[in-house]
């Protein structure tokens, strides 16, 4: 098995390998190939976090299908900040498609609860939401879910996209935070 690793002050233990991942990425897509065959859908990605688990799943789409990326950030350090800023925007003509937004991880809900009005407004004739992961215990923001990978405790994890504070996302598995151990600076 891997060994614990060190993100900034934090220690991360092993959590999800990179096979367990894209088995349920597989599933994921097979689905998606199924129900919207013949109906073209848009994945909204949401940057930065869902880079890795965005472009697995699209390579495993087989139909007809475009994506397009934004960018919104709420995260600092291992809490949510709260604020949810919109750093780069949708440029893509909603109205009328089926739409799959693709998201990295529901934590309190905020970001995507904010998000959704965003895509709502430009009248898509189907929205779905995809999550790589979800922290039910933290989600404050009631969000309905059409697509989880994996339903996991509230604690924190970083690689396969997932960042603590801009480092770990080149880690091909999930790490998961351990709390008892702070590194002494
Ligand atoms: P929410 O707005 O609280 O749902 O937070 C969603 C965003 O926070 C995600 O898109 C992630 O970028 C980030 N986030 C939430 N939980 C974690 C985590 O455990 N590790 C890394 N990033 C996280
Ligand atoms: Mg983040």
């Amino acid at each position: 098995m891997t060994e614990m690793i060190h993100v900034h002050d934090k220690c991360f233990v092993p959590y999800l390998s990179a096979e367990r991942i894209i088995e349920k990425v597989k599933v994921l897509a097979a689905q998606i190939n199924t129900e919207y065959k013949g109906r073209r859908p848009l994945f909204i990605s949401i940057l930065n976090g869902s880079f890795m688990f965005s472009s697995d799943l699209f390579k495993l789409i087989t139909i007809e299908a475009e994506i397009c990326f934004i960018k919104l950030a709420s995260y600092k350090g291992t809490r949510s900040s709260g604020q949810v800023i919109t750093a780069i925007g949708l440029d893509t003509d909603l109205k009328g498609r089926d739409i799959i937004v693709l998201e990295d991880i529901i934590d309190t809900g905020k970001t995507i609860t904010q998000f959704l009005p965003q895509v709502y407004n430009q009248q898509p004739s189907s929205l779905k939401i995809a999550v790589l992961l979800h922290k039910p215990a933290a989600t404050v923001y009631p969000v309905k879910i059409d697509y989880t990978c994996f339903t996991i405790p509230d604690k924190f994890v970083v690689g396969y996209g997932l960042d603590y504070n801009g480092l770990g996302r080149n880690l091909a598995q999930l790490y998961q935070v351990k709390e008892d151990l702070l590194l002494e600076k």
